[in-house]
């Protein structure tokens, strides 16, 4: 799997909400109402497009702007070209996703001077990072959020004022087959490499019981699959109860289930247990390691040996077999040299991993690392990238070729394409293509008929 698969390409809106949840409205003295605001003069109805970059935090923030569009009494388009507002709503982590977007904003300059698009926001985590003031500037956007003050947008949207829209408190995506649930916003490690805790800021947890009321809303009204969500999901607690006795309690009431993302230093082996013992839980973990190399971690600060990761690694192969386990990588952070690399492979090839997320060190500005000695050439990066891809895809590919033959219960999650194929996922956590009608949501059970590197391939469903 290659940096580009986890790349800032989420395109948005599959999912516009069927049953649009009514929101937490504190109204403003003298603010207008969306229907006094929404129509264009003409009376036509107004536009606007959200497109979503990097992670599955962004892809829920999108999720709760979209609500406020069409709560504005906007429609949603997917193209830039069709709408009068266009929502950027950005990544940070690497470097290229400002060039990335700096690529849409001139592209959106163009509609604009052609009277195509009227308005652009900037929003998620480049709008919170200084960079953010270059660019209102340089390109004329109309409205720049943060991650922490996204409300806002519902005032310039027309909405009264949406207070705390962004706290953890509110409810995500409801009325969907699949929902994401934040049970935790922030993170409070200092990775030397990261932007995360800047433009994100420290950990703040949901109480156990606003999840589960929120989960029980949305099974109530057709969800089937719950992911929790937050960056260091497994370090959610809240009045002395921790991550396990939440998943406990999620595996209860939704019909399956599973979280991103971990990180080792939380991951207890009571919750790895708890995966294999529970049926609603998808058997896929994923546990970034960034490193093989102990000298590494300790400059990346990441608070563990690559032994205490194996060993978490190997109870999670012990008690969840059929498991599918998937990490993040960073291939030529400052001062890495050739024996760290090897020491990554040499975890890689230990742990079998079967995915990985492999990024090339991007110095973010404000963080350790950026400013560091011992900057790795770009081939250098290059090189060690590749051969940690490879290692990655050789163990993907012997693992997946095991469940060749055998019969999957396969949940749908994205409805079938052109060519009749649907992209579902076992309950071992392996994504499949199938051939069949089936609608997201729905399960079908196959027989695995070949496997790449990165998915399997079914037949028609049995039965
Ligand atoms: N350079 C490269 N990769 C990074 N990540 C985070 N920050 C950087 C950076 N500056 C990667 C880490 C993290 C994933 C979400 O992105 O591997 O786990
Ligand atoms: Fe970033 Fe480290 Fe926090 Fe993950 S744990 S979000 S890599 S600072």
């Amino acid at each position: 799997m290659s940096d580009a698969l986890k790349s800032d390409s989420l395109k948005t809106p599959r999912n516009v909400p069927r049953n649009v949840a009514p929101v937490r409205i504190l109204k403003k003295p003298g603010a207008r109402g969306a229907d006094e605001q929404n129509p264009t003069p003409m009376g036509e109805r107004r536009t606007a497009c959200i497109r979503t970059f990097g992670c599955q935090m962004n892809v829920h923030d999108s999720d709760r702007m979209r609500r406020m569009i069409l709560d504005a009494g906007y429609a949603e388009v997917q193209s830039y070209e069709e709408a009068d507002l266009v929502i950027l709503n950005t990544c940070y982590v690497r470097e290229n996703a400002v060039d990335r977007v700096r690529g849409h904003l001139g592209e959106l300059n163009r509609l604009r001077r052609e009277g195509r698009v009227k308005k652009v926001a900037l929003t998620g985590c480049i709008g919170a990072s200084d960079e953010s003031t270059d660019l209102k500037h340089q390109y004329g956007i109309d409205l720049v959020l943060g991650t922490h003050n996204t409300y806002e947008l519902a005032e310039f949207i027309g909405l009264p004022t949406m207070m705390e829209t962004y706290t953890p408190d509110l409810p995500g995506t409801e009325g969907e087959r699949s929902a994401f649930v934040t049970i935790m916003t922030g993170c409070n490690y200092q990775c030397s490499y990261c932007i995360v805790p800047t433009v994100r800021g420290r950990m703040v947890c949901r109480p156990l019981e606003n999840v589960v009321a929120e989960i029980e809303g949305l099974v109530a009204s057709g969800t089937s699959y719950v992911t929790l969500l937050g960056q260091t999901v497994d370090a959610w607690r809240s009045e002395g109860r921790r991550f396990c006795d939440l998943l406990e309690r999620v595996s209860e009431v939704a019909p399956r289930v599973w979280f991103t993302t971990s990180h080792p230093s939380n991951m207890e082996d009571r919750t790895l247990h708890l995966i294999g013992a529970r049926d609603t839980i998808v058997k896929r973990l994923h546990l970034p390691v960034q490193s093989g190399s102990d000298r590494m971690l300790r400059v990346m600060h990441r608070g563990y040996k690559a032994e205490r990761y194996r060993r978490k690694i190997s109870v999670f192969r012990e008690v969840v077999p059929d498991g599918t386990l998937s990490t993040d990588i960073i291939v030529g952070h400052p001062g890495e040299t050739e024996e760290d690399h090897e020491r990554t492979l040499k975890l890689v090839e230990a742990c079998a991993f079967d995915s990985a997320y492999i990024f090339k060190f991007s110095p973010r500005k404000g963080t350790e690392a950026a400013e560091l000695g011992g900057v790795v050439p770009p081939e250098v990066v290059q090189r060690r990238f590749l051969e940690v891809l490879r290692a990655v895809e050789q163990n993907a590919f012997a693992r997946n070729q095991r469940k060749v033959g055998s019969i999957e219960e396969v949940y749908v999650r994205h409805g079938s394409t052109e060519d009749g194929k649907a992209i579902g996922e076992t309950w071992s956590g392996h994504a499949v293509h199938v051939k069949t009608d089936a609608r997201r949501g729905d399960y079908v059970t196959a027989r695995i008929e070949s496997a790449g590197p990165h998915v399997l391939y079914a037949g028609e469903p049995l039965g």
